[in-house]
This record gives C-alpha cells, sequence and structure tokens, in this order.
C-alpha cells in the first residue's frame, strides 16, 4: 500500500466477514518471507529447494507440485515461496472457486513463462475442469471447443510452460490420472512442540512482544501441531499481555489466555470435547460422521478435515467402518470432565 492512502472503509467493523478478513491479514503478516524463515519440514523444503534449483539452471518451469496435509501446516506458504525462489509469477486460485472450463481458460492464457499457478483445495475442482488440466500440465496447451452442434471444432491454443502447485487436505479424494501428472508429491506433518515455540518466537517479534522460551514450549504443545493455531493463540495472548500492562508473555499468561479460549491441558478445544462427550455418550456403540456433524452445527468436510484428525493423532478417536469410537484412553479423559 502507498504510505498516507486510507484504508477504503466498509461498513461497520462489527460484520463478521471483516472480522476473518482481519484475521487472514493479520495471519498474511506472519507469514514467512523465505525459506530461511520456513521452520521445519526439511525434507520437503530440501526437496523442493533442489528441485528449483534445477528448473532454474535449466531455464524451465519447475515440474508440478502436489502439497498435502492437515490445514495450517504451510501449504499456502510453501507454494508462495517456491514462485518466489523462482523468482517468477504466482497466481492464486481454489477448487470450487473454478466453476467452468472458460474460468480456468482465463487464468492459463494470462500466465507468464515459468510462472507458478496455485490451486488451493485442488481435490474440490469440478470433473470437467480437472479433464482442461490434464492437456495443460501435458502439453501446455488448452482444447478449446468452438461452435456448437455439427459445426463444433476444437481450436488447440499452447500456453506459456508453468508450475501447478496443487494443495490439498485430503489427497485420497484426487483421482489417479490427476495424482499421477504431479512430478513431485510432497507431505506436510504436524510440527512438534519445540518447532511452534520457534515459530511463535520468531512471531512474537513481529508482533512487537516477547514470549520466554518455557511460554512457547507451552503454548507449542497445546496447538494441535499447527502453526496457524499457534499464532492465532498468540495474538490473542498478545491481547491479554496488552491489557494487563505486560511486554512479556510468561507460561502464566499462557495458561490464562489458553483458559478463556477453552483450550484444555490436551490441546483440546470446546468442539473437540463436544464430539468425545458425544461419542461417550453412546457407550461404545458407533457414531456416524452425520450424526458428530449435526450436533457440532459443522459440515461434515470440516468435521473430517479439522476435527477428527487431531483426535485420531492423539490416540483419542478410531474410525471403524460402523462409525467412530472412543478409544481407553479417551474414554478416561472424559471421565476427568465428571470428576
Ligand atoms: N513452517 C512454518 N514456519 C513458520 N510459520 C509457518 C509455517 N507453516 C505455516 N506457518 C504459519 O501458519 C500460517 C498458516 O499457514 P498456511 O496458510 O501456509 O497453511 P495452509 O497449509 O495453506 O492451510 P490451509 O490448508 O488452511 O489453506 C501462515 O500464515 C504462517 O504464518
Ligand atoms: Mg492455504
Amino acid at each position: 500500500m502507498i504510505a498516507g492512502q486510507e484504508v477504503p472503509r466498509r461498513g461497520s467493523a462489527v460484520r463478521p466477514e471483516l472480522l476473518e478478513e482481519r484475521e487472514e491479514s493479520q495471519e498474511r503478516a506472519l507469514r514467512p518471507a523465505s525459506f530461511d524463515e520456513f521452520e521445519g519440514q526439511e525434507s520437503v523444503v530440501a526437496n523442493l529447494k533442489l528441485y528449483i534449483a534445477a528448473a532454474k539452471e535449466r531455464g524451465e518451469a519447475m515440474d508440478h507440485v502436489l502439497l498435502s496435509g492437515m490445514p495450517g501446516l504451510g501449504k499456502t506458504t510453501l507454494a508462495s515461496l517456491i514462485a518466489k525462489d523462482m523468482e517468477a509469477g504466482f497466481s492464486v486460485t481454489s477448487g470450487p472457486v473454478l466453476e467452468s472450463p472458460p474460468d480456468l481458460l482465463g487464468i492459463l492464457t494470462k500466465l507468464a513463462r515459468n510462472d507458478v499457478l496455485f490451486i488451493d483445495e485442488i481435490h474440490r475442482l469440478n470433473p470437467k475442469i480437472e479433464e482442461y488440466l490434464y492437456a495443460a500440465m501435458e502439453d501446455f496447451v488448452v482444447d478449446l471447443l468452438v461452435d456448437k452442434g455439427p459445426s463444433a471444432r476444437s481450436l488447440r491454443i499452447a500456453i506459456p510452460p508453468f508450475t501447478l502447485v496443487g494443495a490439498t487436505t485430503r489427497e485420497g479424494l484426487l483421482s489417479d490420472p490427476f495424482r499421477s501428472r504431479f512430478g513431485v508429491l510432497e507431505k506436510l506433518m504436524p510440527y512438534e512442540p519445540e518447532q511452534l515455540a520457534r515459530i511463535v518466537a520468531r512471531s512474537a517479534r513481529k508482533l512487537g512482544v516477547e514470549i520466554a522460551p518455557e511460554a512457547g514450549l507451552l503454548l507449542g504443545g497445546r496447538s494441535r501441531g499447527t502453526p496457524r493455531i499457534a499464532n492465532r493463540f498468540l495474538r490473542r495472548i498478545r491481547d491479554l499481555a496488552q491489557m494487563n500492562g505486560e511486554h512479556r508473555i510468561d507460561q502464566a499468561l499462557v495458561v490464562e489466555g489458553l483458559t478463556r479460549l477453552g483450550v484444555d491441558r490436551n490441546g483440546l478445544d470446546p468442539t473437540d470435547r463436544r464430539i468425545l462427550a458425544l461419542i461417550a455418550a453412546q457407550e461404545g456403540r458407533p457414531v456416524g460422521l452425520k450424526t458428530i456433524a449435526v450436533a457440532i452445527g459443522e459440515e461434515e468436510r470440516t468435521v473430517e478435515d479439522v476435527y477428527e484428525p487431531y483426535l485420531i493423532q492423539c490416540g483419542l478417536l478410531l474410525k471403524t467402518p460402523r462409525g467412530r469410537v472412543l478409544t481407553p484412553e479417551a474414554a478416561k479423559v472424559v471421565e476427568t470432565w465428571h470428576n
């Protein structure tokens, strides 16, 4: 933004979509600007750097990349870092946004040579568009259908070589022909508390506050292995520090902040606890995904992508063919809530 330029006012600040926008722009401010700032995922980063260097040496676009992993682990960040290191343009779109082939065509024809096209939530791409992408990915052409009826013919248009970076939280939903067209397949794993502690330490500096090392570790251990969640908690705890007139976040402040957010010592939030309590109430009978979604007022997709992976990873939840059941460990955790 140009210095001194006014931010356009768009109605009252209490509109929820504005609050969401604000969260997003705050998140962008904390996004690593280089691979050096990107914590962890060492083998993924090492591979990407190697492929980028080799492609640059040849003066070619890098091979297409598919990044998979739970929400908030850094897929969008990595895609932007690939473009940056390639010294290439970066176009962003997402599966659900592309409704028809012309939407995709409009984007593809605007690309410059060796640009990076990032498609988020690529598993939600319309199958018709997926087919167009095949030719674009393999031969850098698109076949356009012109005219209708008997005079219909297809027109082949060349597009510049580009790198498609796809991100997905559900790699299993991608068709085999689609997945096989990516030369690089990388999976992001949850982060260790120590890594998240380093991420929040860096974020704290950017936010102009200090966080004690043991406080960072405590926060890291309760953030579901997810940088986005760790950074979000940090921002809320920073608010608390500010209102308390403190400049340094210590363990006590982390505990207070997380308690206010309803996050318990296992890193479970109120929704996680509702899911576990719901299943516990069935006394061993498996519970279906639909039931869980209705009970907590979320979409089935959100339950599967956001809540269940963490509960499964913690060893609290099991998916069986007949539905979801708790592990003996989870039953013990739920028991403690009644005491
Ligand atoms: N390895 C990392 N090191 C430092 N910060 C990170 C790292 N990964 C993610 N972050 C932080 O977490 C935030 C979320 O990351 P990002 O948006 O890249 O996740 P995502 O995988 O694209 O999530 P989604 O699936 O929801 O789109 C970023 O803004 C960044 O601040
Ligand atoms: Mg993303």
